[in-house]
């Protein structure tokens, strides 16, 4: 790991990345909602044509990866898994290996969402060999980081960010600059209340600074980091306006298909 001797410049070059903005259809969604849902994406992108300056990605759940991924081949929207094994394979009932994520052709896949540190008991480890097994199958891991209300209160939603990279940062070494992070306030996913353009750039920034130590200036500028919590077609625009923020990762916004078109827009503009 080379250590940066510079600051980086907010946002580093943006001539380097362009925004990605990804919805995360978490357990929603059937195969008639999906089909919908993805037809009028690929008309609206088509038709605005969206996906000149933007990336574009949708996370369905694991048995509805085959339908997103034949209904999206060749449109321009690609396809994220939510969740992935740190295994490679065996006796793991229930589990997806990262292999059959890539038999899939997907691009992305999720790890470390704020409901499976919550909900499933994920550790900083466990979501940093997750990232690691995902690299290995040459699928972009979106690793989320994010603090409670608790611990923004308490005043730790720094240690605690600068925690959860860093154990990723340690497993992924130079492949850090392969992979996109979101940073995702808990206190903000799904309950309406985001954070504001200020408060989302100050995490932002820190994140940078870290990816930068981690893989140098160049590197960090050019690993997306992404925003997510109660984004939506109101507060897009100035979320994506900061120098930091890199795209979003959207979640009841894009089970609503304008929603989320309206953000894609916003990431263009
Ligand atoms: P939300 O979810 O947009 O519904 O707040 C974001 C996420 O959990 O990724």
């Amino acid at each position: 790991m080379t250590e940066a001797t510079t600051t980086p410049e907010p946002g580093g070059d943006a001539s380097l990345k362009r925004p990605l903005i990804a919805g995360n259809w978490k357990m929603n969604g059937d195969l008639g909602a999906n089909q919908s849902l993805i037809a009028y994406l690929v008309e609206a992108i088509a038709e605005h044509t969206l996906s000149a300056h933007c990336d574009v990605a949708i996370a369905a759940p694991a048995v509805y990866l085959a339908q997103a991924q034949a209904l999206c081949a060749g449109t321009g929207i690609q396809v994220a898994a939510q969740d992935v094994s740190q295994h490679d394979k065996g006796a793991y009932t229930g589990e997806v290996s990262a292999a059959m994520l890539r038999d899939f052709g997907l691009r992305y896949c999720i790890v470390g969402h704020s409901e499976r540190r919550q909900y499933h008991h994920e550790n900083d480890a466990l979501v940093a060999k997750k990232a690691a097994a995902v690299l290995a199958q040459g699928i972009t891991p979106i690793v989320c980081v994010g603090e409670t209300l608790a611990e923004r209160e308490a005043g730790s939603t720094q240690d605690v960010v600068k925690r959860q990279l860093a154990a990723v940062v340690n497993v992924l070494g130079r492949c850090t600059g392969e992979m996109v992070l979101a940073y995702e306030p808990v206190w903000a996913i799904g309950t309406g209340q985001t954070a504001t353009p200020e408060q989302a750039q100050e995490v932002h920034s820190l994140l940078r600074a870290q990816l930068c130590a981690a893989v140098g200036e160049q590197g960090a500028a050019r690993i997306r980091i992404l925003y997510g919590g109660s984004m939506n077609p109101s507060n897009a625009t100035l979320l994506l306006q900061q120098p930091d923020i890199d795209g979003g990762l959207i979640g009841g916004a894009s089970l609503k298909a304008s929603d989320f078109i309206q953000i894609i827009q916003a990431a263009q503009s």
